[in-house]
């Protein structure tokens, strides 16, 4: 191989990873109160945001204890009842996003 040839192969590669990169959104507080019914509802867990209008309806602990944390933050509630890696990874499904910096917590 020439050695133009690596150099055309490496710049394909970097940019291909370069448009690949997701594009973290970030939300204010304020904006994530709003989504606060079933028809939309979002959750913060460690600064991280969560759309889980469409898991609720799933949630092996019930709909309640979601319900009671739409808009808010639920990273105590989530962690404290234990869930499993699988309940972690499966959140990941649902994520929208992170928490501005000025709005995190802890
Ligand atoms: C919104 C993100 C959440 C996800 C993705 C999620 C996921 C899950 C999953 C997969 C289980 C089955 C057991 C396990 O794998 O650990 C579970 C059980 C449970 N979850 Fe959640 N959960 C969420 C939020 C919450 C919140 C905010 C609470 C509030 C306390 C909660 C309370 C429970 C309870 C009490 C159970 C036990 C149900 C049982 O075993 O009878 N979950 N959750």
């Amino acid at each position: 191989m020439e050695r133009s040839d690596v150099q055309i192969d490496q710049k394909l590669t970097s940019s291909e990873i370069i448009s690949q990169e997701p594009v973290l959104q970030l939300w204010t507080f304020q904006e994530v109160a709003k989504h606060s019914s079933p028809s939309s509802l979002w959750i913060v867990i460690n600064n991280h945001v969560y759309d889980v209008t469409e898991f609720i309806y799933e949630h092996p602990g019930g709909m309640e204890v979601i319900l009671e944390f739409a808009g808010m933050d639920a990273t105590g509630a989530f962690e404290g009842k234990g869930h499993s890696d699988d309940a972690k990874q499966l959140l990941q499904k649902y994520h929208i996003g992170k928490l501005h910096e000025s709005d995190h917590r802890g």
